[in-house]
C-alpha cells in the first residue's frame, strides 16, 4: 500500500515534469518531494530529453549523478529556466518556510538564479500563516550564541515568540550543512510579519541566510487524494 502522502508528493512531481521542455537548465532542489521529481526527471532523460540540472544539495547531486542527468554548477551555468524544488510551508501569498532537510542556502540561490521556481508539494504544507514548521536560520559557527540571541531578538521585534534551537543531528552532533555552517530552529508557531521578520534576520552579521522564500515561488503545485492543484502561475 502506497502511503498517501508519498502519493500525493508523487502526483506533484509528476505535474510539474511536465512544465520540463528540451534544453532547459533546471535547478533541482533537495527533499523528499524534490526527489520524486529527480526520479521521474531521470526517467525522462533515459528516454531521450536533453536537460541540464544545478542540484540544490549533495544528496541532490548524488541523486541526480545516479540517475545520468546531465549536471552542471551556477558557476558554468549561471542563469536558469526552472527550478523545481519542496517546501516545508506556504502561505496564501506564496511565501514559503524552506530548510527542513538544511539545504536552504543552496535552494534560495537556486531559485534566486532560475527564471521560475516552482514548489511542489502535499496538502499538508498549507497554512494560513507561516510558523507551525519551525523557521530554519542557517548562521556561521563563529559567535553562534551572540547569533542565537539576535534571532531572538528579532523574531521578538517582529512579533514572534518561541525557542531557537541549534540543531543536532540523530547522533546528538552538531548539523553542518552543504556549506559548512549551522543551523538555527525557530519555533515561533506564527510568524504574523514574514517579510519584516526576513529583513531583521538579514541585518543578523552571523546569519548566513533564512528559510523564509519570499517572492521566489510563481506558483505552487499542491498535490492531495482529489488530484492536483495548482496555485499562482505555472508559464
Ligand atoms: C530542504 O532543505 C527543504 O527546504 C525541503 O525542500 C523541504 O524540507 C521539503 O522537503 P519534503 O519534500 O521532504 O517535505
Amino acid at each position: 500500500m502506497i502511503d498517501p502522502a508519498e502519493a500525493a508528493k508523487r502526483l506533484a512531481a509528476a505535474r510539474a515534469v511536465d512544465l520540463v521542455m528540451p534544453g532547459m537548465r533546471l535547478g533541482l532542489g533537495t527533499g523528499s518531494t524534490a526527489a520524486h521529481f529527480v526520479a521521474l526527471l531521470g526517467e525522462r532523460v533515459a528516454h531521450g530529453l536533453k536537460v541540464i540540472g544545478v542540484p540544490t544539495s549533495e544528496r541532490t547531486r548524488e541523486q541526480a549523478h545516479a540517475l545520468n542527468i546531465p549536471l552542471s554548477t551556477l558557476d558554468e551555468t549561471p542563469e536558469l529556466d526552472l527550478t523545481i524544488d519542496g517546501a516545508d510551508e506556504f502561505d496564501p501569498q506564496l511565501r514559503l518556510i524552506k530548510g527542513g532537510g538544511a539545504a536552504l542556502l543552496r535552494e534560495k540561490i537556486v531559485a534566486a538564479a532560475s527564471t521560475r521556481m516552482v514548489v511542489v508539494t502535499d496538502r499538508s504544507k498549507q497554512v494560513a500563516t507561516l510558523g507551525r514548521f519551525p523557521l530554519p536560520v542557517e548562521v556561521d559557527r563563529f559567535g553562534l550564541e551572540s547569533s542565537r540571541r539576535h534571532v531572538i531578538a528579532a523574531g521578538q521585534a517582529t512579533g514572534c515568540a518561541g525557542t531557537v534551537t541549534l540543531r543536532k543531528t540523530s547522533d546528538g552532533h552538531v548539523l553542518v550543512t552543504d556549506g559548512g555552517h549551522a543551523i538555527l530552529d525557530c519555533a515561533f508557531g506564527s510568524i504574523p510579519d514574514p517579510d519584516a521578520l526576513a529583513r531583521a534576520l538579514n541585518a543578523i552579521p552571523g546569519v548566513v541566510e533564512h528559510g523564509l522564500f519570499i517572492g521566489l515561488a510563481k506558483a505552487i503545485i499542491v498535490a492531495d487524494a482529489a488530484g492536483v492543484e495548482v496555485i499562482g502561475d505555472l508559464t
